[in-house]
Order: structure tokens, then sequence, then C-alpha cells
């Protein structure tokens, strides 16, 4: 099998890796920002398609004020000082989530990229920033029934397939392969639906320890995967490569 064709990684340990070195959380932040970049630079490099991070969830909106406002300084920060380079490297970034919630002038600096960035054809860089699964599912329930109560849509036509369109990942495929650091084995409200089929690969190493060989040690172990949807192979039929 070949690279998947999109990516998604929950980069957690940021603040448990901190704390061994008995430095404040947000110091784990700082180091989690510059493997993120390393790690966008080495998707680009090897090819992939799309690459969602999940940076920031509606849960994480309840840590401590101190703790929030200072991952949208960092957050504000990297997308300042990166533009140019995702525009050298041909990166175009989008971001899902409920924006409305971030800061005036971090919501200012991701206009920024995401309009600079947008005519790039490499990697597919999405940010999930106040990303939350079940809000976004509920708010593509909302956006169908209003069709519906319009009179511009029958409800029988509902589908997968119409409402994957409303979801803010669209258009985006599903992601092939999520990783997720730091020891958890959960999806902690990060695409839910769009996971249905997904690899997984969990690793006990902290984002920020993250680095190039752990990212071909998960690809090489998707790679020697078999993904059946459901299915099984037969002799005149090879398995699809996608539920669809
Ligand atoms: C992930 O690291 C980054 C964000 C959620 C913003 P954490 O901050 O969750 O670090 P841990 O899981 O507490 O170690
Ligand atoms: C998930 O990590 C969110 C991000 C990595 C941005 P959390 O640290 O918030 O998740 P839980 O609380 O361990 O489930
Ligand atoms: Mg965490």
């Amino acid at each position: 099998m070949s690279l998947p064709k999109h990516l998604a990684i929950i980069m957690d340990g940021n603040g448990r890796w901190a704390k061994v070195r008995g430095k404040p959380r947000t110091y784990g932040h700082v180091k989690g920002t510059r493997v993120a970049k390393q790690i966008i630079t080495e998707c680009s490099r090897l090819g992939i398609q799309w690459l969602t991070l999940y940076a920031f969830s509606t849960e994480n909106w309840y840590r401590p004020q101190g703790e929030v406002s200072l991952l949208m300084r960092i957050l504000k920060r990297y997308l300042r000082k990166e533009t140019e380079n995702l525009l050298k490297e041909n990166i175009r970034v989008t971001v899902v989530g409920e924006t409305s919630r971030l800061p005036k002038d971090v919501r200012e600096a991701l206009e920024k990229t995401i309009q600079a960035t947008s005519r790039c054809t490499g990697l597919n860089l999405v940010f999930a920033l106040s990303y939350g699964s079940r809000q976004e599912i509920a708010s593509a329930v909302r956006a169908l029934a209003a069709e519906v109560a319009a009179g511009n849509l029958p409800a029988e036509k509902i589908d997968e397939a119409l409402l994957s369109e409303k979801l803010w990942t669209h258009p985006a495929p599903d992601p092939d392969l999520i990783i997720r650091t730091s020891g958890e084995s959960r999806l902690s409200n990060f695409l839910l639906w769009q996971a249905a089929y997904s690899e997984f690969w969990f690793t006990d190493v902290l984002w920020p320890d993250f680095n190039q060989k752990n990212l071909h040690d998960a690809l090489g172990s998707y790679q020697q995967r078999q993904r059946r949807f459901g299915r099984v192979e037969t002799s005149n039929e090879k398995l699809p490569d996608q539920t669809h």
C-alpha cells in the first residue's frame, strides 16, 4: 500500500513533556509547535496530499485562561512567522473548527495565511482549531434541516454523501491514517464521522519528542495493513481503496 492520501494527527502530550522537565505547560506547547513545523515540512516533502493537525479542541477552551491565551499567542506567532515558508513550500492552509470563537488577532492572522497560500498546489494543511466533531456534525445537521424546512430538500434525499458535504472538513477525503501521541488511545472529539474506516497508530512518544523517524514508523505500519472496508477479496475482484 502507498502513502496515506490524508494523514491526521492528534498532537498530544505537550503538558506532560514540560512537567517532567519542571517547566510550565506552555513550554511544552512552544516545543510542540516547532515539532509541528518539522512534521509539516516532512509530509510535504514526502508528497502527502492532506495533513490535518488537531491543534485545539472545543473542550480545550475549558483550560485555565492563562494557558488558552498563551496557546493563542503561540498560534498567532507561528502564522506570522511561517506564512512565507509555507508559500515557498507550496503548502495550502485551511482551517476547520469554530473559528469565530478565536480572538480577533488570531482570526486575522489565520485569514492572512489562508489567503496568501490559497493558490498553492502542494500539501493541503488543515488546522483543526476550536474543533469538535460533535459540534461539526450538529452544524451539518442544522444546515440540512434548514434546507428541508425551506422546502429545498426532500428529507429522504439525505444520505451519507450529502451529510459529508456539510461537514467543515469538506472537500478533504476521509483520513486514511490517524496518529495520536502521548499514550492515549482515544479520539477526543476528533473526526468522529470521517474516521469510520481510518487506520490508527498510537505511540507513547510525547508530541514534543515526536520526530521524522516516528512519522516514518507510522507510515511504514500503515503500508503493511490491509484495509478491507467490510469486504473480502475475491480472485477476480480487488479490495477497494475507499469506502465508496
Ligand atoms: C496537546 O498537549 C496540545 C493541546 C491540547 C493544545 P496537551 O496540552 O494536551 O498536553 P498533555 O496531554 O496535558 O500532556
Ligand atoms: C486532544 O487532546 C486535543 C488536541 C491534541 C488538540 P486533549 O489533551 O485535549 O484530549 P484529552 O483531554 O486527553 O482527551
Ligand atoms: Mg492532552
